[in-house]
């Protein structure tokens, strides 16, 4: 965060720094710290130098928060009207969670240079190597600290009086190998004039959306006579910001920085440049207006974001579908995909590739894409995909699936696709990340910002967008009309249904209150509802740490049976649909071992309930659709049982919401 010419309290600018931190604290929070300009001061060469102070500490956010304040060497209500502050929160890649660990990391006992980084220096250790050799001494165990060093060295050797800090920075740059990389350095010198902030987004392995986030001061209406006072009009703030929730509530005009561009703040003003640049190439970058809203990023009455984000189905699921579906003509338009629809529907296969949740996604829509498309579809976990080097041919049609966009190991499997030819295409949430960016064409789901870790919203928005593009694809298929008038009308009052499901959130509470000391929880189905399994046990390993299984009903008389007695939890998910009878033929085969099943099925069933434990019943909708509903149970199940076993919902240990590091 950097304001220039308007005055701002070091409480103000502390403020700024920890909520950003706080809104970015799902992407990690074992460790968080600050770096801020002290007091000035003039060395014995003559230098004025900015004192720059480093906060660090262990834990989240709130940790850091109270240390600020207890730093009473630090004058909290000094005006400050030039002051460049940056702050980081980890998640440990290289090196355990500690303060000396977390970032900014610096070059030297002085400050000269700190750095705080994303990503992974895949050299890090010959580079250490090399400093350690040269007398530079570390202090953490992360790759990040070799950057500050490195940077330290190059101007400990410069031979050119000169050199500008931008330069610097890039020649540092172009020794680190590294895998997605966002930096922001900050230099106690000012070394020519450009000593401000600099950020840098490879792309190399074009893995990352990240962005520099601008707002002129005139924009705010408190501070806009100030504005008008300075004398060279010059009074901004600018913000840089690994994503823009960290900064919505100072400016909606934003700047995405593509790859391989340099953002520096030279004299109050922003200039982008390339790395390796060639003699006055200037990269254009519009200013974009974000649509996401504060309210969109703040909890609300709800103990958890996840908690908010299950509840918002009926909305962000009818957000995938608006202006998509018109449900007159029964017409299904992805605008993202028109122009690539023909090329689509000659392809040789479809190849859907995602982590975690993303992957689900895919399996759930599998059968109906296969049915609605009549292509093979393979479905491939991304970092799998990558270790088989899966065969990937030009007439192939690969789709990346993720919330974020921003997932290493899918990004990974997208560029691998496009170096074969592959048309590819995004199923994002995130406007302008890489995903988005990176591949041919795609469709945004529309679900809001997902701040839980837990991926909620997300899954049955993606679900839904997979299927309308089914929809689309099936479009001039005769013998499909009847069944794409099915799914539409199902999805016509999707919303409605998952309505009536979230009132069954008491009966999921009171399942979770007999189920929270349990150590293990099985979830079998099988079918269109396999997914879900797949899915609700992701939930409960995730949130609540508790051991879980998604079983496919078929393979339970291969193995996965002999776990079955009265004492371990069983969740089976039997719907109405043409695996009914086999489902059955699981509960029967549970029952029989003194299986106590807890039964998603449909309404009035009572020959399912009547061998049930407990059952939860959940409204009938179309077979391909169900999976949306009987995930919802689940997602509540993981959330209340991690509240009763005392977790933090939104943190759970050792996990990040963006994985962008493979
Ligand atoms: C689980 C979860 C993760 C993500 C996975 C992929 O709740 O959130 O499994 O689904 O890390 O992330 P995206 O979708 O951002 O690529």
């Amino acid at each position: 965060y950097l304001n220039y010419c308007v005055p701002r309290t070091r409480k103000e600018i502390f403020e700024t720094l920890v909520k950003g931190l706080q809104r970015l604290e799902y992407r990690g929070y074992d460790s968080a710290g600050i770096a801020v300009d002290g007091d000035k001061n003039t060395t014995t060469d003559g230098i004025n130098n900015n004192n720059i102070v480093l906060i660090k500490k262990k834990g989240k956010v709130k940790a850091l928060d109270e240390e600020l304040y207890k730093k009473d060497c630090m004058d909290l209500e000094v005006e400050l009207d030039t002051h460049f502050g940056m702050a980081h929160t980890r998640w440990a890649t290289h090196g355990e969670p500690s303060a000396l660990n977390s970032h900014p990391h610096r070059s030297d006992k002085n400050n000269e240079f700190v750095v705080i980084h994303n990503g992974i220096i895949t050299n890090y250790k010959e580079l250490k190597k090399y400093l350690n050799s040269k007398g530079y001494e570390f202090e953490s165990k992360t790759d990040t600290e070799v950057i500050p060093k490195l940077i330290k060295y190059v101007y400990d050797n410069r031979e050119r009086e000169d050199l500008s800090f931008s330069t610097l920075v890039e020649r540092v740059i172009q020794q680190l190998v590294r895998s997605p990389l966002l930096i922001g350095v900050r230099s106690k010198y000012e070394l020519s004039a450009e000593h401000i902030p600099i950020q840098y987004n490879t792309g190399e392995l074009s893995m990352f959306k990240e962005g520099v986030q601008e707002k002129n001061s005139h924009n705010r209406p408190d501070i806009s006579n100030a504005v008008n006072s300075v004398e060279d009009g010059k009074a901004v703030e600018y913000y840089f910001a690994s994503d823009a929730s960290a900064i919505i509530e100072h400016t909606n005009k934003v700047i995405y920085l593509e790859d391989d561009d340099i953002a520096a703040v030279v004299g109050g003003k922003l200039s982008l440049h390339r790395l390796n640049r060639l003699a006055g190439e200037v990269p254009v970058r519009a200013i974009q207006t974000l649509q996401m809203e504060l309210q969109e990023i703040m909890k609300g009455n709800f103990e958890a974001f996840m908690q908010k984000e299950i509840f918002e189905q009926p909305e962000s699921v009818f957000n995938t579908m608006r202006g998509r579906i018109c449900f007159d003509t029964n017409k299904v338009i992805l605008g993202g995909l028109e122009d690539h629809l023909k090329e689509i529907k000659r392809c040789r296969r479809l190849i859907m590739i995602g982590c975690g949740t993303s992957f689900h996604a895919a399996v759930a829509t599998r059968q109906v894409l296969e049915e609605l498309t009549e292509l093979p579809v393979m479905v491939e976990l991304a970092s799998d995909f990558l270790d088989r080097n899966t065969p990937v041919f030009r007439d192939d049609v690969c789709f990346y699936i993720s919330q974020s966009g921003e997932t290493a190991d899918t990004l990974m499997a997208l560029r691998y696709c496009k170096d074969r030819g592959a048309l590819t295409v995004g199923v994002t949430n995130t406007v302008g990340s890489s995903i988005s960016r990176d591949t041919d064409c795609g469709v945004h789901i529309n679900a809001g910002p997902e701040i839980g870790v837990a991926s909620t919203k997300a899954y049955t928005s993606q679900f839904v967008a997979l299927i309308m593009f089914g929809l689309m694809m099936s479009e001039d298929r005769i013998s499909l009309q009847t069944r794409r008038l099915e799914i539409i009308n199902g999805l016509r009052i999707l919303p409605e249904l998952i309505k009536k499901v979230l009132t069954l959130d008491k009966n999921i509470k009171s399942i979770a209150d007999e189920l929270y000391e349990q150590r293990s929880l099985l979830v079998m189905g099988r079918g269109f509802n396999y997914a879900t399994c797949l899915e609700g046990a992701l939930k409960i390993k995730e949130i609540p740490y508790m051991h879980s299984e998604g079983i496919l009903a078929g393979e339970l008389k291969h193995g996965p049976l002999a776990l079955i007695d009265k004492h371990m939890p069983v969740i089976m998910i039997i719907m109405r649909d043409a695996c009914y009878t086999k489902c059955q033929n699981a509960l029967q085969q549970v029952t029989a071992r003194s299986g106590r099943p807890i039964i998603l099925c449909c309404q009035d069933d009572p020959e399912v309930s009547k061998n049930a434990y407990k059952t939860i019943e959940l409204p009938q909708t179309v077979d391909c659709l169900q999976g949306i509903l009987s995930v919802i149970p689940l997602q509540l199940l993981s959330f209340h049982l991690a509240v009763l076993r005392g977790y933090d919902v939104d943190c759970p240990r050792n996990l990040a919401k963006s994985v962008t590091v493979e």
